[in-house]
């Protein structure tokens, strides 16, 4: 099984950047531009992520975004990201990004997507890797701030397919966010959001009634309302779950009580995904692995799962081909 995970190119639809961020590259930016973190050393940093809930890690997570300062920090972080997705065989990559935790603290909007820009452009030339860049808006901050966040991403436009919805879930549901989710598909953006990891299935029908999104970021609570798994196997809406960061933040207790196999059987669109690796202990591989490790998945489960992240991305449909014709070569 590890082999044929290993082997079958994939695509990642899930994957905060700043959630690639390795303790490593922390230090060494911490030291570069002078910012304080609260860790003597590497091991500090690894011994800090012991997480119990969301916002535990989001707290950690956010100081240590702190570090990226400059344009080059943000390549640096993006380039690294990208040589994991050559070590994992991923082929093409949906990033996404949190403005407002980095023009919170002063950092342009300009500086930190042309950083990642650039990086992904370099992937694309060196190593064929194609991707996409998704802004997200942070939900524990005002739909007002999120507003200001989608005016001054115009001017990036191009750079930015699609608008999401991430932070602290609990108490921020998505009907907070009816108005700029509106603006945004108005201006053409595609629209995904981070919902039901934590919260019940109220925030998942909210996401898909009041949001109009295309992806649910996560969604795993799904599997609490027969009503909705019918819905979203009728309509095959694409479920990016991310099964290490589910296991660190302590949605399911362990692997074996993890339900992608249960989704996947009833038919629904599963995908795999690796959230925030450096943070949860791994890249998309090793997700797909502690999965066959744990759970009854078959050969034809973990081909379902790689197919369906490239059918749910958004690349178009000529590519799409291309690439699941390279993974049935590769089977
Ligand atoms: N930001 C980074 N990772 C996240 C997650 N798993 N849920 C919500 N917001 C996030
Ligand atoms: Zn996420």
């Amino acid at each position: 099984m590890t082999n044929l995970i290993k082997r079958l190119p994939k695509a990642e639809l899930h994957l905060h950047i700043e959630g690639s961020l390795e303790p490593e590259l922390m230090f060494t930016l911490a030291k570069k531009n002078n910012i304080n973190i609260p860790y003597k050393n590497i091991e500090d940093i690894r011994n800090a992520y012991n997480f119990t809930n969301l916002q535990s890690f989001l707290d950690i997570y956010y100081a240590g975004a702190n570090v990226l300062i400059t344009k080059e920090d943000f390549y640096d972080l993006t380039w690294e990201y990208i040589l994991k997705c050559v070590e994992d065989n991923v082929i093409h990559t949906e990033i996404f990004f949190d403005p407002q935790t980095h023009t919170q603290r002063g950092i342009s909007f300009e500086t930190v997507i042309t950083g990642i820009k650039e990086a992904l452009n370099d992937a694309k030339e060196k190593y064929g890797i194609t991707s996409c860049i998704i802004m997200c808006f942070l939900r524990h901050l005002s739909q007002e701030d999120a507003f200001k966040t989608l005016e001054e991403s115009l001017a990036f436009k191009d750079d930015i397919i699609a608008v999401g919805l991430d932070s602290s879930e609990l108490g921020n549901p998505p009907s907070k966010f009816e108005e700029v989710f509106k603006k945004a598909k108005e201006e053409g953006f595609k629209l995904v959001a981070h919902a039901g990891e934590e919260a019940d299935v109220s925030y998942i029908y909210e996401a898909l009634d009041l949001l109009d999104i295309q992806r649910i970021d996560h969604g795993v609570q799904s599997i609490k309302s027969d009503e909705l798994m019918k819905r979203l196997k009728d309509e095959q809406i694409p479920l990016t779950v991310c099964p290490n960061s589910n296991i660190e933040l302590k949605v399911f207790e362990n692997y074996k009580e993890h339900n992608i196999k249960e989704l996947l059987d009833y038919g629904l669109n599963v995908t795999v995904n690796s959230d925030d690796p450096a943070y949860f202990k791994g890249y998309i591989n090793q997700n797909f692995i502690n999965l066959c490790e744990n759970l009854p998945l078959s050969k034809e489960d973990i081909i379902t799962l790689v197919k369906n992240s490239f059918k749910s991305s958004f690349i178009d449909e000529e590519l799409k081909k291309e690439y699941l014709a390279k993974v049935d070569k590769a089977i």
